[in-house]
C-alpha cells in the first residue's frame, strides 16, 4: 500500500524556496539521519535512529512519511495502526520551514493513508501548551478527550489526549476534501492519494 505513495506530489508549492517543489514520500532508512537531526532541534526527548529504524521495520502496522525539498528532509510524520485505530506518533517540521503549510500537508497525506488502511478513529497526545499543534489537529477533527498527567516529564507537562472519530465516514471524507482544497493537494482517492472510500 505504501508503495502507492512513492509517486511524488508536485503541487507547485508556493512557499518552497527557489521554485523547488515539495515531495511527500514514504520514509525510508536513508531518511532517518536527517529526520533525527530535525527531531533533535524540535523535541526535548528526541527519538533515536534505532527507534525510527524499528518503526520502519514494521510496515504492516506503521505509516511514516517525509516531506522533501530538493531531496532534503524538511518534515516528517508517523503513525501506528492497530485494530482500526490510528495513533499519530510523531510530526515535526524543521524550524525554518514551519508555518509554510508543510505540517498540514504531511498530516493530510498520513490521514488519507490511515483511512485507506482501515482506520475508523485517530488519536494522538500533545503537550498542553502546544496550542499551535492543537489548532492543526482540530482542523482534522481531533477533539480533546482526556489528560495524561506528566506525560512529558522532561518538560514537566501534561499530555492532552485528542481523538478524531468516525474518520471512515463520508462526512469525514468531505472534511478531507475541503482540507485538500485549502492546501492545494488532490482530494482523497485522486491519482496518487489514498483514502477515497467509502
Ligand atoms: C506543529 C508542526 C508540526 C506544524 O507544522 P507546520 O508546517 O509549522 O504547520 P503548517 O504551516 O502546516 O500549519 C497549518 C495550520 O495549522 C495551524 N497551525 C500550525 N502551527 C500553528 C501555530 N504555531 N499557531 C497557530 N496555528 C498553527 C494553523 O491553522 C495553520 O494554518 P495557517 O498557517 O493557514 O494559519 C510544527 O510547527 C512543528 O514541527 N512544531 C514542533 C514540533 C511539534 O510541536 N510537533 C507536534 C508534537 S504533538
Amino acid at each position: 500500500m505504501l508503495r502507492r505513495l512513492h509517486r511524488a506530489i508536485r503541487p507547485g508549492l508556493p512557499e518552497a524556496r527557489d521554485g523547488a517543489a515539495l515531495e511527500i514520500v514514504p520514509m525510508r532508512r536513508r531518511h532517518v539521519r536527517q529526520v533525527v537531526a530535525i527531531e533533535e532541534r524540535i523535541f526535548p526527548r528526541p527519538w533515536s535512529p534505532a527507534l525510527y529504524l524499528s518503526e520502519l521495520a514494521s510496515p504492516a502496522s506503521r505509516a511514516y512519511l517525509v516531506a522533501l525539498v530538493d531531496g532534503a528532509v524538511v518534515g516528517y510524520t508517523g503513525s501506528m495502526l492497530v485494530a482500526g485505530e490510528g495513533h499519530v506518533t510523531t510530526i515535526g517540521v524543521a524550524p525554518e520551514w514551519q508555518r509554510r503549510g508543510i505540517g498540514i500537508k504531511l498530516l493530510y497525506r498520513l490521514v488519507c493513508e490511515l483511512r485507506d488502511r482501515g482506520a475508523k478513529a485517530l488519536t494522538l497526545e500533545v503537550r498542553m501548551s502546544n496550542t499551535g499543534a492543537q489548532i492543526l489537529y482540530r482542523r482534522f477533527g481531533f477533539v480533546p478527550a482526556g489528560v495524561r498527567k506528566n506525560y512529558y516529564p522532561e518538560v514537566n507537562e501534561d499530555g492532552l489526549v485528542m481523538w478524531a472519530y468516525d474518520v471512515d465516514t463520508r462526512s469525514y471524507l468531505e472534511r478531507l476534501a475541503e482540507i485538500s482544497r485549502q492546501i492545494g493537494l488532490p482530494p482523497p482517492g485522486a491519482d496518487g492519494v489514498p483514502g477515497g472510500g467509502p
